[in-house]
């Protein structure tokens, strides 16, 4: 059961009651949450920006761009604004720059930079450097050469912020990276211009090659600091912090550095060893669910189901403190394989009438209300659609809510398929005035013309809101619900035009309370997705906990469960599964027909991701993972299975 800001539990304070060993060959800051780092990251740099102010001295900062460092600059822009601070003896030079890459464009560092820190503060706009895109082919290595010399003369890096790549890049330094290169050009990994398709919206228009600061160049910096968030992120962190120093790594060479600080989020830090066998690293303050963490974890190591580990191979594996706790090998297995059993259940809105004290939901009231919000208007169906059409076959009350239009996932085609469509078919039944006619025809030359990048005019944002609007409809219909429990909510901060969208809004909050307050639910299932800490399901999911926070006064609240389903990648581990429900091969085809409603998002999804399978074939893949894994564990075998973790307030 998740009790804490974070799904993470073996990693919540209070395991480690005397830590004896360290897997981590770099000193690591875990925070709850990537703000309340980023705002202290940013307060260290405030007070040294302030110091060297006193001795009248500036100070060099080796700035990063992409998705870490945001709040980092937000906090400093803060600072700026509301606390005085001055960036007059600030000097920066940029890690890198895509090549080619025209300052204005959408995708620039030199824009981001600008968008984010500098237009905002007042920094001399001589003091700022940021590798040029635009240089001459021939021209890059001298240019290069001078970028280099431009850090020496400035007096060095005093402090550099780092992000690091799925590859383990720093800057562009990409896997194979020497430990002595300086400012150069390089070509871009694989995965690296996969990450980049969000901004890119094909991976043909990723450019190849950057411009990037060498290894030996931030290595000269006096202090460092690595910043990482979310869960994608957390088995590179585990290479770079853990594994050895090694060019296939090259956050790994940070090793050698004797300032560093790497600063993650509780769902960057997931991977590392403190979090996955806290018992390796010393004594644990043993509860029920980090010694379910275990023995899972000692029957994956050895390839034995629950019922037949052993006090050896417990022993064997650094759980002997485990075992005199547990009086055993024997009295622990059938305590957590009772466990796990118990979360099996194919009635996820609780069995009316039926004893529920092992079961993963309540019994009564026998029909329930319920919501699924979906952060785009296909999660409901991709990540728990066989539980959705089990509720509604068992009688329940389902509603189902989209958080987002998801209109930036549509291809320019498809909208032009139907902008065409509407043209033809007003011109054909001659119900077309001026007005319309000219709208649709505006519609129709945009998105001819359209530039790479170039944000949707509204009337294409609608279309393709539209598109979307009608294939989840028809999944959630054919999953059962009548059409008045369809609920659009189109929450504002999505409504960008761009893949990068707003910060939470208070309409965000509110739009999504008044669907609670109007259907005061037993149940709400959201997605709790934290791979990306930027991305739409985590800001979905915060305006979810800010609903039930504003909400938590009514009385009807206290018997709203939240339960969580993640998204279409990962799953929860198994010791954090509080409900998993089975799926029969018939109702694997069902959620997969329902998914198939979602034409615009088949073969090629405009923003796959790192991922290039389907998302009927990512969903049925990770449902039948599931079930392997708990046949395994030597519980019963499924065809497939949905899990979720219930969320628990405090308050409740
Ligand atoms: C950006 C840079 C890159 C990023 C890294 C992580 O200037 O040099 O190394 O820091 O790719 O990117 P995000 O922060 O977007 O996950």
């Amino acid at each position: 059961m998740l009790t804490t800001a974070n799904t993470t539990s073996a990693n919540q304070k209070g395991v480690l009651k005397f830590q004896f060993k360290t897997f981590e060959k770099l000193p690591v800051k875990i925070w709850d949450d990537s703000k309340e780092a980023s705002v202290h990251v940013a307060r260290s740099i405030a007070l040294a920006i302030r110091q060297k102010q006193q001795d009248g001295e500036k100070i060099v900062l080796g700035l990063a761009t992409g998705s870490s460092p945001i709040k980092v600059y937000q906090e400093l822009v803060r600072l700026h604004r509301e606390d005085g601070l001055s960036f007059q003896n600030v000097v920066t030079f940029n890690l890198d720059e895509y090549y080619p890459m025209e300052k204005d464009a959408e995708q620039s560092y030199w824009r981001f930079m600008h968008e984010h820190l500098f237009d905002h503060v007042d920094i001399p706009k001589e003091n700022i450097h940021i590798p040029d895109g635009t240089i001459e082919m021939e021209k890059v290595q001298s240019y290069c050469d001078w970028y280099e010399k431009q850090i020496k003369l400035a007096g060095g890096l005093d402090i550099q912020i780092l992000g690091i790549g799925r590859t383990g890049h720093i800057g562009f330094n990409e896997p194979g990276s020497w430990e002595s290169s300086t400012t150069r050009m390089v070509r871009l990994d694989g995965l690296t211009r996969q990450d980049a398709i969000k901004d890119f919206i094909k991976e043909e228009n990723v450019p190849t090659r950057a411009i990037t600061m060498g290894i030996a160049s931030i290595m000269q910096a006096r202090t460092i600091y690595l910043l990482a968030w979310g869960q994608h992120k957390s088995d590179i962190v585990r290479e770079a912090v853990e594994g050895p120093v090694t060019a296939s790594v090259p956050s790994s060479f940070l090793q050698k550095h004797n300032n560093i600080r790497v600063v993650l989020d509780r769902a960057a830090a997931e991977q590392l060893t403190r979090n996955t066998a806290p018992w390796l690293c010393g004594m644990c303050n043993w509860t029920e669910e980090l010694a379910c963490q275990a023995v899972v974890w000692v029957s994956q190591r050895t390839g034995k189901p629950i019922l037949k580990l052993t006090n050896e191979d417990y022993n064997e594996h650094g759980l002997s403190e485990l075992m005199l706790e547990e009086n055993g090998a024997y009295d622990l297995n059938i305590k957590i394989f009772n466990r796990l059993q118990h979360t099996i259940s194919g009635w996820p809105g609780g069995k009316g009438h039926a004893d529920d004290s092992t079961r993963p939901e309540r019994a009564i009231p026998a029909k329930k209300r319920c919501i699924i919000f979906s952060p785009h208007p296909d999660d409901d169906v991709i990540s728990m659609g066989g539980t959705f059409m089990r509720l509604v076959d068992q009688g329940h009350e389902v509603h189902v809510a989209y958080q987002t239009s998801g209109n930036i996932a549509v291809h320019d085609h498809d909208a032009q398929r139907f902008a065409e469509f509407l043209l033809e078919y007003g011109k054909g039944q001659g119900f077309l005035n001026d007005e319309i006619e000219k709208s649709y025809k505006k519609v129709i030359k945009f998105l001819k013309n359209k530039k790479l990048g170039e944000p949707d005019i509204q009337e294409v944002r609608s279309i393709k809101g539209l598109i979307r609007r009608g294939e989840a409809r028809a999944g959630a219909r054919y999953s059962g619900v009548g059409d008045n429990q369809i609920h659009f909510l189109d929450m504002p901060f999505y409504e960008t035009g761009k893949v990068r969208k707003g910060d939470i809004g208070e309409a965000d909050i509110q739009i999504v309370a008044d669907l609670i307050e109007k259907v005061q639910p037993h149940q709400v299932y959201a997605a709790g997705d934290l791979a990306d800490p930027h991305g739409t399901h985590r800001v979905c999911l915060d305006a979810i906990f800010a609903a039930f926070d504003r909400l938590k006064e009514k009385k009807w609240m206290k018997d709203c469960w939240l339960w969580l389903y993640r998204g279409a990648w990962h799953e929860f581990p198994i010791h954090e599964i509080d409900m998993a429900v089975p799926m029969s091969p018939d109702q694997v085809m069902r959620k997969q027909r329902a998914i198939f409603m979602h034409q615009s998002q088949k073969d090629s999804a405009p923003f796959p991701g790192e991922d290039a399978r389907e998302f009927y074939q990512r969903a049925k893949e990770r449902n039948k993972a599931t079930a392997e894994t708990y046949r395994k564990l030597g519980l019963a075998e499924y065809e497939a299975m949905e899990a979720f973790a219930r969320w628990k307030f405090d308050w409740q």
